[in-house]
């Protein structure tokens, strides 16, 4: 069981030993959490699927490297994830390379560097890979991502179903796919769909692939294609604010199960690898941030605690990254109520930023807050300081700290201002 879950006091103690080594405010990820939430989706998916990281979610170098030998894929989108990702340890022809604008001076030293595929997202990139690859005399394998006609409500963030920079349209497959399907540097070994992500709903998700299966069935029929890998983008969403729930990987498996089988049963898919294509599920709610109350301010009938880190180090918890309505997100006071000493009332919490939307909370009930507590933001394992806009007011950046069973050590990214 997760540490945070099993003995929430001991995991206290752990943060706030985490605060007090290394500073605040500071991304803390467990790793004994993401073991068993990989765990978890392989128990329950792991017959169908082999499963990809996307590295955009947390490209914490030590993050990575831990999960050399655990997972079986990366999926990288930038020329820095690609270096990132090798410097890790991770071998190229683990690494898939995703992204709507891809440019020549990443594509070359990926194709050169031995890249296992290249997502192709449109005929221009398919054309200045096909010349890379004739330079650097190889053929590379290359999946083309499809953007389809609809994606099922229920997905916090959309990428297909409508006008989207993302992949070629479902619609212009058939005019598309052979040009690329031409060039001579290119092979062509299977097809990418991610259309739609952080959603809670298994109908919604089953839906979706039921989706992909029909997409990829007529694409790989129409280019007589017998795939090697068919990657789903997953979409798996986590519970971030209260009152939702996790996912239940079950009900997705009694749901689409047998359509997955009979998929598979289809002498084109006999030897095709499929693979799930996932960041936030996997390390998200192995994530704490721990920022450090700096003052408090008692303001017309209102509490309002003010951290060490706001929406410059947390983006996402502030409310600010694709969030229509701001919420709370879970969050606790580290030590608890000490024992009723702390009565819980509510508060709203602020970063130090000069601007109203700095906001980490607002009317949250939680033990009374004084100077010199930590608060910790629970799900902040993906999206976190690579999604951050660091640099607003020039504050220092937070601190990453990876807790592997008992010991924990700074695993900082993103040196100091
Ligand atoms: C192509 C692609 N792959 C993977 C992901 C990872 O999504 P998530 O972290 O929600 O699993 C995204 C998210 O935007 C994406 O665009």
């Amino acid at each position: 069981m997760s540490p945070a879950l099993a003995d929430p006091q001991a995991f206290d103690r752990q943060l706030a030993e985490a605060a007090q080594r290394f500073g605040t405010p500071a991304y803390v990820y467990a790793t004994d959490t993401v073991a068993e939430r990989l765990a978890h989706l392989r128990a329950h998916l792991g017959r169908w699927f082999a499963i990809s990281f996307a590295v955009k979610s947390n490209p914490n170098p030590a993050l990575l490297r831990w999960m050399g030998d655990r997972l079986d894929y990366l999926d990288i989108s930038s020329g820095g994830e690609f270096a990132l990702s090798r410097e890790a340890g991770w071998e190229p022809g683990r690494i898939s390379f995703t992204g709507p604008a891809k440019q020549e001076r990443e594509l070359r030293p990926a194709i050169e560097g031995g890249l296992g595929e290249l997502v192709l997202e449109s005929l221009r990139e398919a054309e200045l890979a096909d010349a890379i690859a004739a330079r650097a005399g190889h053929v590379q394998p290359v999946l083309i991502r499809i953007a389809p006609a609809r994606v099922p409500k229920g997905f916090g963030d959309q990428m297909a179903g409508r006008p989207s920079p993302f992949g070629v349209d479902a619609e212009d497959a058939a005019r598309i796919l052979p040009q690329i399907a031409a060039l001579p540097n290119l092979r062509i070994i299977g097809l990418h769909i991610y259309s739609g992500t952080q959603c809670l709903k298994p109908d919604a998700i089953c839906e979706n692939w039921r989706i992909f299966m029909q997409v990829f069935s007529e694409t790989c029929a129409a280019l007589d294609l017998r795939p090697e890998k068919l990657i789903f983008g997953a979409g798996l969403g986590i519970p971030y604010h209260p009152g939702e729930t996790e996912l239940d990987l079950t009900a997705i498996t009694a749901e689409i199960g047998a359509d997955l089988d009979a998929f598979r049963a289809d002498p084109r898919f006999a030897d095709t690898r499929l693979v799930l294509e996932l960041g936030r599920y996997l390390v998200g709610p192995a994530g704490w941030f721990v920022t450090r109350v700096v003052s408090v301010k008692e303001s017309r009938g209102s509490r309002i605690a003010i951290c060490d880190g706001g929406l410059n180090a947390n983006l996402a918890a502030s409310g600010n990254f694709g969030m229509v309505l701001r919420r709370n997100y879970v969050m606790h006071r580290v030590g608890g109520d000490q024992g009723g000493a702390r009565p819980e009332e509510k508060q709203d919490i602020s970063g130090p930023l000069c601007t109203s939307i700095d906001k980490l909370a607002g009317g949250v009930t939680l033990p009374r807050l004084e100077v010199g507590d930590l608060v910790a933001i629970h799900a902040c394992g993906a999206y976190g300081p690579s999604a951050s806009p660091l640099y607003f007011i020039s504050h220092p950046h937070p601190r990453e700290v990876l807790i592997e069973g008992e010991g924990m050590r700074d695993a900082t990214r993103i040196p100091a201002l």
